[in-house]
């Protein structure tokens, strides 16, 4: 988080190209132990960031104490509480998805039925938790200020060169994705589980990072990279042995089938509700012209970060101005995006109000999980 915290302190259009080599050393060194970039990722904001309110209670958003925080508004400790929250709940799943294999294994389709249907039953309560991030998070200080710090610097036009970490990796600059829950082993591992491989060239159980493939599925795969080492080796691990399911399932039974398609269903229920909260945080804010995020900092002179709370925009920027900064700040949030989408597109301007591609992304993810887990029954 040190990093990032440092490379956006002056705002998002004044980021820093250079990390100091005290905290690149630490960055590199905590990343090099963990197998993950050295960049905040969804593990340094949510799942290595937290503590237990009330230890006898379990992790649920209300237990949940952030240790670390950008802003140090409430809203982003309930941001990063709702998250572990499904984490959490995550790992309940996980077990249930064990005992649908291990039942598998013993051709008992009862077996199978309960367990699917203790994966059915986690994933809602994840869906649950997530609706529940409006309670706490404010649109506005969520687009504003949290995500700011969120970013990284992969396909970042704020910072197109990348960013050096003084003292390693002989002082090339380096391209990283920034936080995302996208990076969520959790979710990965419901759609490893259902034998999702998203797209036609994705392999759900490996982690693929070619830069020349700027598809949506590479972005995904890509994220694999942000997971810790034993987390990226428990999903291709879960891919081979979900395949014992998997061939049990035709001969299982009815009910056994139908609690499967119940999990896939309950995964694209999850997602229908990411795409709402999508909406509501990253859509619909970056539609306001009362709160343009990035503009802020394109229009004023650079802030720090205890100073953004107080942001407010220029109201006397002019309307064309205003509109080409909402496309490109919209898609300068979106690596994924960029990389998939505007270049050889010809650039963002051609492409229409900005946040259909990212809604489309979202939906693409959606649908396709979907259906492709619904094909592993055929
Ligand atoms: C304010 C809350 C949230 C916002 C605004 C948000 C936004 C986004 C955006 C813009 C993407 C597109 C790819 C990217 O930029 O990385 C994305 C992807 C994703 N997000 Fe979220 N997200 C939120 C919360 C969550 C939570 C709590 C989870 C669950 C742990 C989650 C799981 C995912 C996953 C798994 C993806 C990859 C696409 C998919 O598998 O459907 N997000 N999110």
């Amino acid at each position: 988080m040190a990093t990032n915290a440092y490379v956006w302190c002056a705002g998002a259009e004044q980021g820093l190209d250079t990390i100091p080599a005290p905290l690149s050393t630490l960055a590199h060194a905590a990343g090099r132990l963990l197998g993950i970039a050295p960049i905040a990722t969804h593990y340094t904001v949510d799942m290595f960031n937290w503590n237990l309110r009330d230890p006898s209670l379990p992790p649920l958003a209300d237990n949940i104490d952030i240790l670390h925080s950008f802003t140090g508004t409430p809203d982003e400790t309930w941001f990063y509480a709702v998250t572990t929250e499904i984490e959490y709940r995550g790992g309940v799943s996980l077990q249930h998805m064990l005992s649908a294999i291990e039942a598998a294994a013993k051709k008992d389709s009862a077996g199978v039925t309960a367990a699917l249907h203790g994966v059915s039953a986690s994933i809602e309560a994840s869906q649950a938790a997530l609706h529940r991030m409006h309670e706490h998070l404010d649109p506005d200080v969520f687009y504003n200020q949290i995500r700011i710090f969120l970013a990284g610097w992969r396909n970042n036009p704020n910072l197109p060169n990348g960013v050096v970490y003084a003292g390693v990796d002989h002082e090339q600059p380096q391209h990283y994705f920034g936080a995302s829950a996208a990076q969520s082993p959790a979710i990965a591992a419901l759609d490893v589980f259902l034998g999702v491989r998203h797209g036609t060239a994705g392999d759900a159980s490996t982690a693929v990072e070619d830069p020349d493939k700027k598809t949506e599925v590479h972005y995904l795969q890509a994220m694999r990279h942000y997971m810790v080492e034993r987390h990226r080796a428990f999903l291709s691990q879960l891919a081979i042995e979900r395949e014992v399911l998997q061939h049990f399932l035709p001969e299982s039974s009815q009910a056994a089938r139908d609690a499967y398609a119940g999990v896939a269903a309950a995964l694209k229920a999850f997602r229908d509700e990411h795409l709402r909260i999508v909406a509501r945080f990253i859509i619909n804010p970056a539609r306001s012209t009362s709160c343009p995020p990035l503009f802020v900092s394109c229009l004023q002179p650079p802030v720090n970060a205890t100073s953004l709370k107080s942001q407010k925009p220029n109201k006397h920027a002019t309307k064309s101005r205003t509109k080409n900064k909402f496309v490109s700040c919209l898609f300068r949030a979106y690596p994924a995006l960029v990389d998939s989408k505007v270049k050889g597109d010809g650039g963002p301007a051609e492409r229409g109000t900005g946040g259909t591609e990212l809604v489309q992304f979202l939906k693409d993810v959606r649908q396709d999980g979907y259906q492709r887990a619904l094909s592993t029954l055929n």
